[in-house]
């Protein structure tokens, strides 16, 4: 068996493959089998808010293209203090777990992360980012960004990881911010702002009307933030959007990430979770690399 096994902010993850926030809901059950059955390396909760949140109307997942989506689902969740009573079960499975949360302000994101902190989550993942809500407006600016990473690492010992913006002039400038007060990784990128109108209908198809891209379309988008990163900032980097097999995480490693998320993927089962490590370890044995850390921003 090849040792595909990574450490990021102290946590260590026995594969690079972390499930991207949103994708599946926060209920133990199925977040454990995607650990237990499938082998994920790690696990990111769908965003939570301070208060239970319904989200837009549907349609608000389309697929547009083959493995590409457009989605506006407006952060519906349950509510942190909902969330909690689930970390126990969600624990059970046995990786390492990161809440992501998103608040309106920076004492509701702190107020979060101690809660989550409080139930034992191994990191927390600031949502400032979703293109089609109000918190993008955070993650755009990097005094705001700035100061909700200081009131959250203020707050809490876990590492903190901020999920960066792509829809912005310089996400470097983001990040760079985000470095500056303290965060301990970023996590690039979430989805890039989108739409569809259906011809017939001659209307947009998302109830929301606008929505962000995910998916196949969006690797190389994501790929270019973490090559770019990697040379502007030092803390670590986790890379998301349109990774669908082995060497596409493989490729975002060479552009600078430890360890990669994966969302819209799965649209195509959890089986895909073993085809990636088969092809990560193929690739290893066939560079002759003995772990996957040695491959970070080999492009550069
Ligand atoms: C249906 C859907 C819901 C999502 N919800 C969230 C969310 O709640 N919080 C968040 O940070 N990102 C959310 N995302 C973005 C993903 O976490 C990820 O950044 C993006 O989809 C790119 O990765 P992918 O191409 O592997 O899907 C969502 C994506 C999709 C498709």
């Amino acid at each position: 068996m090849t040792d595909l096994s990574i450490e990021i902010c102290g946590l260590r993850l026995r594969n690079p493959i972390i499930l991207a926030s949103g994708i599946l809901g926060v209920t133990g059950a199925i977040l454990t089998r995607l650990a237990r059955d499938f082998g994920i390396g790690g696990l990111t909760s769908k965003s939570i808010g301070p208060e239970p949140r319904s989200g837009y109307l549907n349609p608000s997942v389309i697929q547009i293209d083959d493995g590409t989506c457009l989605n506006a689902v407006g952060l519906a969740n349950p509510g942190i203090d909902e969330f909690v009573q689930e970390v126990p079960e969600i624990k059970h499975a046995g990786v390492p777990l990161i809440a992501s949360i998103f608040g309106e302000t920076e004492d509701q994101y702190a107020m979060m992360a101690i809660k989550v902190e409080k139930a034992g989550v191994d990191a927390v993942e600031l949502n400032i980012s979703c293109p089609h809500a109000n918190v993008s407006s955070i993650g755009a600016d990097p005094y705001l960004t700035a100061s909700v990473v200081h009131k959250v690492k203020d707050a809490v010992k876990i590492p903190v990881l901020v999920k960066l913006n792509p829809n912005v002039t310089s996400i470097v400038d983001i990040a760079r911010a985000a470095e500056k007060s303290g965060a301990d990784a970023v996590v690039a990128i979430n989805t890039m702002r989108g739409m569809a109108i259906d011809v017939e209908t001659m209307k947009p198809i998302l109830a929301n009307k606008s929505g962000g891209v995910s998916g196949k379309a969006l690797k190389p988008m994501a790929i270019k933030a973490v090559y770019d990163l990697y040379e502007s900032i030092k803390i670590p980097i986790i890379g998301c959007g349109g990774i669908f097999t082995g060497l596409d995480i493989i490729e975002f490693m060479l552009a600078g990430a430890k360890a990669v998320q994966v969302g819209t993927a799965f649209l195509e089962g959890f089986g895909i979770i073993e085809s990636m490590k088969q092809d990560m370890a193929r690739y290893m044995e066939r560079h002759s690399i003995k772990t996957l850390g040695e491959l970070t921003g080999i492009a550069h």
